[in-house]
Parts: C-alpha cells; structure tokens; sequence
C-alpha cells in the first residue's frame, strides 16, 4: 500500500497537471478503486486534490511539512541517494539503522529516514538530542569504490552539499565550520558523523555511513537542551520561517549525489574545494588548534585537496590539520 502512495503522489507531482485514473492504474498496475482509496487517504491527510470526471486527478497543493516516506520519496529525483528509502516514525539512531541494512545488502545510497531518534549519536560519544517533528535525522550508505584514507573527505562533501541546499531552500547564508558543522551565524545548525565499516581482512572498505543531523523547525532556544542554548540554533530561528523538512531532505540528497560524483572523479576534492572554502568559517583569521599533543594559534588558509585544514603558524610554516580528534576554535567563542 505504501508504495502504490509514494507511486501515486510522484506521479502528479511529477505530471504537474491532470492524470487520469486509468493512466495511473495502468503505470502501477493496481486497481481502479486502489487508486481512488489511496487518494481519498491523500486527501484525508490533508493534500489538495482536484478529481474531474474526464480528465483524473491533479495534485493542487501538499499539506505544509508533511515528513513521511511518500512525500520523501514522491519529490526524489534522484539515481542512486534515498532510492531505496526507509522511513521510521521513531527509532534508536539512523546511523546503527543504516549500517544494518548495508550489511544485509541495502545499495549504494540507501538512506535511513527518522522523525525522531530515541538515542541519537554525536561524535565523541555525545548523543544527539533527537526529538519528534522538528528536525531532520538522516544516514546513508555509502559503498565507496576508494581505499580507507580517502573516508574523511566524504564527511566534507556532504557538509558542502547541506550547507548548499540549507542556502538553497532557506537563503540564510550558511557557513561551514570545519571539517563538518554548518553554522549560521554563529551558532550550530548541522551535525554529521560519519562511520565506516571495514572488510574482515581490513583493507578495505566495506560501506560507510553518513548520518546528518539538521535543526530545522525549533522555535527558539528553550526547544534546546540547556547545555546547547548558546551554541545551537535552528533554521526557523534564523529565517523566521517554518522549513518543510521534505524539500530540504530532498535538495540535501539531490545535491549530496552530483557532489560526490564530482569527488568520486578524482577521489579528492579538488571539483570541491572552490565552494568548500567560500562556505569555510575563519578563513583567513585566527584560529586555536585544540590538538591532544599541544594547543597553538595561527592562521587558516583554506583546505587541501585531501581536506586538511592548512594553518599558517606564527613564523610562516604551514601546518595540516588533520580532522579526528582535533578541534578548531575561533579565538573567540564557539566559531
Ligand atoms: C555531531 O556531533 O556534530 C554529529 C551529529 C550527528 C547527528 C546525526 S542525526 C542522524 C544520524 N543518527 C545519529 O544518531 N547521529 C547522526
């Protein structure tokens, strides 16, 4: 029954204009009255249909941010990201989800959707406070054709193709604090952690799993934990306007797709590197590196093409950060 929703709705949305019952029953290969329960369910949830007796069905407007695995899928247009989607109203963390269904054979792109997580994942251990009907909690698997090293780009890619379909939907000009939170105007709106599994002989990658976390709908900070209120915003906050998850969700995998095609030319992220760093927070000015073997201060100059950080110390000599467990402050505050 999903799938015949998710059929149904792509094929208006994608026609745009009438589509009789009979073309839908022919191109789904379902019943007449299938057909006419699923869009009286439609129109029940709220979606605007217009049935004329000679001419079918002709979707006039979608309820606002509705988040389900049909309105997901009906706006999909892409080859490979979120084809295979599943979609839990509730789950522990999308990222453990997704590397399941990777190691039961999920594709390349499959994606794990969730309205709310119950134990969502930070990196460094933290948990990801995950709850209902605000935000967008996402992981796809990624069956990656390059060796282990290459892995760390793939969490810059993705920061890339958010921070520009966030730009996209919203307009709120977003930054990128590197390797991999987005950030509008000074404060967090995007967490990604991305894991990766290695073959029994570990020379090889079996899959990885990129899992984005992105604070859409909270109304303000009280939406926050306490500890987060100063650091963590939402894109409703920023823009003053409810976001519909599903058209952000979708211009994410859309763009996410052409970005990493454009890596997996070159393995590297040259095609990227241009647009990485007009996002790149503190580009240019100070920086604190916050490495375990010793803090130091210089200045960022941008990435490389393998995703280290490069930062001109106080004598001229530039340094590589490599991203792990090094943290990069600006001199002040959170950015
Ligand atoms: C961070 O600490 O900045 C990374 C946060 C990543 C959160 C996302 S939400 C979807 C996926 N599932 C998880 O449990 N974590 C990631």
């Amino acid at each position: 029954m999903k799938t015949d929703r998710s059929d149904i709705l792509t094929c208006l949305r994608s026609s745009g204009d009438y589509v009789s019952g009979q073309q839908l029953c022919e191109r789904l290969g379902v019943s007449r009255t299938a057909v006419w329960k699923v869009i009286n369910q439609l129109k029940e949830e709220g979606y605007r249909i217009e049935s004329v007796p000679s001419r079918g069905y002709r979707l006039v407007e979608s309820p606002a941010d509705v988040y389900s695995e049909s309105e997901i899928a009906s706006r999909l247009h892409t080859k490979w990201a979120g084809k295979k989607l599943y979609f839990f109203e509730s789950t522990g963390s999308t990222n453990p989800d997704a590397k399941r269904f990777a190691e039961e054979g999920a594709p390349h792109g499959a994606t794990v959707v969730a309205d709310r997580q119950t134990a969502g994942r930070g990196r460094r251990g933290r948990s990801w406070e995950s709850p209902a009907g605000c935000s967008v909690y996402f992981t796809i698997v990624i069956r990656p054709a390059f060796a282990p090293d290459k892995a760390s780009m793939i969490t810059l890619v993705m920061a890339l193709s958010v921070a520009e379909a966030i730009h996209e939907v919203t307009g709120l000009d977003t930054g990128i604090k590197w390797p991999n939170d987005i950030v509008v105007n000074g404060k967090k709106v995007v967490g990604i952690l991305t894991e990766m599994s290695m073959t029994p002989e570990m020379n090889e990658i079996q899959f990885l799993v990129a899992g984005v976390g992105v604070n859409v709908n909270q109304n303000g900070p009280a939406d926050f934990p306490e500890e987060l209120r100063r650091t963590a915003t939402s894109l409703k906050m920023e823009c003053g306007k409810t976001v519909d998850r599903a058209v952000l969700l979708e211009r994410i995998l859309a763009r996410f797709e052409a970005d990493y095609e454009t890596f997996e030319r070159s393995f590297c992220l040259s095609g990227l590197k241009q647009r990485y760093e007009s996002r790149l927070i503190g580009r240019d000015a100070a920086v604190r590196v916050l490495d375990p073997a010793g803090e130091y201060t210089g200045i960022s100059r941008g990435i490389t093409d393998t995703g280290e950080l490069v930062v001109e110390r106080e004598d001229g000599e530039r340094t590589l950060v490599y991203a792990g467990e090094v943290s990069v402050r600006g001199l002040y505050g959170y950015v």
